[in-house]
């Protein structure tokens, strides 16, 4: 836990209009000050991040919302009282004070309050929204060390809050609810089957073509290691290891079962059996995984159940074509 000296000085910096990394149980974000244009700015220059990219503004607790968001419909209220403070983002009607750089010039926002105690206690010392993406530059993988937030923006950015590694691992669920049909448009731990059992009703997915409208964030590369990436079927690893090429060596094979092949040139990385323990290691496998200069990464499909559905969106993402 953060000292009461750091949390106050990364309040402090806020203030003053700088831009501070903070864990979240998510990922870390990059933080400024919602109400701050100029502050806000700097965060999409820092990232390269395209203006028109949406943030999500984080809030302590409900009291704050009133700021950003209109009054919260009861499905939407509903919500967030299951799930905050935790990691989902909600999509709601924004109030008109709010700046169009936060929004994309949309006329929604996103609000999400996180439960990590070192974002909520920065949130509760500064006293307002902080806006803020995941802290990686556009289109990386989002980081979940402090180490990883250095990585991606190093001395761009005025001061890291270190909480070691994120919780859940991969981002926020974003929910849609500012019209009457809840959607969702980024899939996270959070499942489908959970928002759906709150609200007793079903929720749709969103496709992906009102994705790219909505959430322009989504329609790009994404969540993308450097190295080239593919995932594969079980059934088709061991034909791969038979037909690959010593010049298409080394790779790295990130797979639930055991080494099928031992060989200088695969770097075989059991990943877990269980979703929650694999969304935890994901971006920080193939964090370190790009550190070492493999030619490709091979990552071995996830099961189908509803629990796996973020991380198949993730995997999908990472590994299409650059
Ligand atoms: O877990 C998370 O959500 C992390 C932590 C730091 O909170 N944040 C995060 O932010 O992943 P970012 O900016 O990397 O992704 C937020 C996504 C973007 O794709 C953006 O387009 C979408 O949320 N978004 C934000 N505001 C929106 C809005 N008003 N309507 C639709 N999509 C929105
Ligand atoms: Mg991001």
């Amino acid at each position: 836990m953060k000292n009461t000296s750091q949390i106050e000085k990364a309040a402090q910096l806020l203030r003053a209009g700088g831009l501070v990394a903070f864990p979240t149980e998510t990922v870390y974000g990059l933080g400024a000050d919602a109400a701050n244009e100029e502050a806000i700015r700097k965060i999409f220059l820092a990232k390269e991040r395209p203006f028109d990219h949406p943030l999500i503004v984080h809030v302590a607790d409900l009291n704050q919302i009133n700021q950003w968001a209109q009054p919260l419909s009861p499905k939407a209220l509903k919500l967030a009282q299951a799930f905050w403070p935790g990691p989902l983002t909600l999509i709601l009607k924004k109030q008109p004070s709010v700046l169009d750089i936060v929004t994309g010039g949309q006329e929604t926002i996103g609000i999400r309050i996180p439960r990590h105690p070192i974002a909520q206690a920065l949130l509760h010392t500064f006293g307002s929204g902080i806006a803020a993406p995941s802290a990686n530059k556009f289109t990386h993988v989002s980081p979940t060390t402090a180490e990883a937030v250095f990585e991606e923006l190093g001395t761009t950015i005025d001061l890291i809050l270190d909480g070691g590694a994120c919780e859940v691992g991969l981002e926020s669920t974003i929910v849609d609810m500012s019209e009457d049909s809840p959607v969702i448009l980024r899939p996270g731990m959070i499942t489908k089957e959970a928002i759906s059992s709150v609200l007793n009703m079903p929720v749709l997915s969103s496709s992906p073509e009102k994705t790219i409208i909505k959430t322009p964030g989504m329609h790009h590369l994404h969540y993308a290691p450097h190295t080239p990436t593919s995932l594969i079927a079980s059934k088709d690893i061991p034909l791969l290891l038979q037909t690959i090429q010593a010049e298409e060596l080394p790779i790295a094979m990130l797979t639930h079962d055991q080494t099928l092949l031992l060989s200088s040139g695969i770097h075989w990385i059991k990943m877990p059996k269980e979703a929650e323990a694999y969304a935890h290691d994901l971006y920080q496998t193939l964090r370190s995984v790009d550190h070492e200069q493999v030619k490709h990464i091979f990552i071995e499909e996830v099961p189908e159940d509803m629990e796996w559905e973020a991380i198949r969106d993730r995997l999908f993402k990472a590994s299409r074509q650059r």
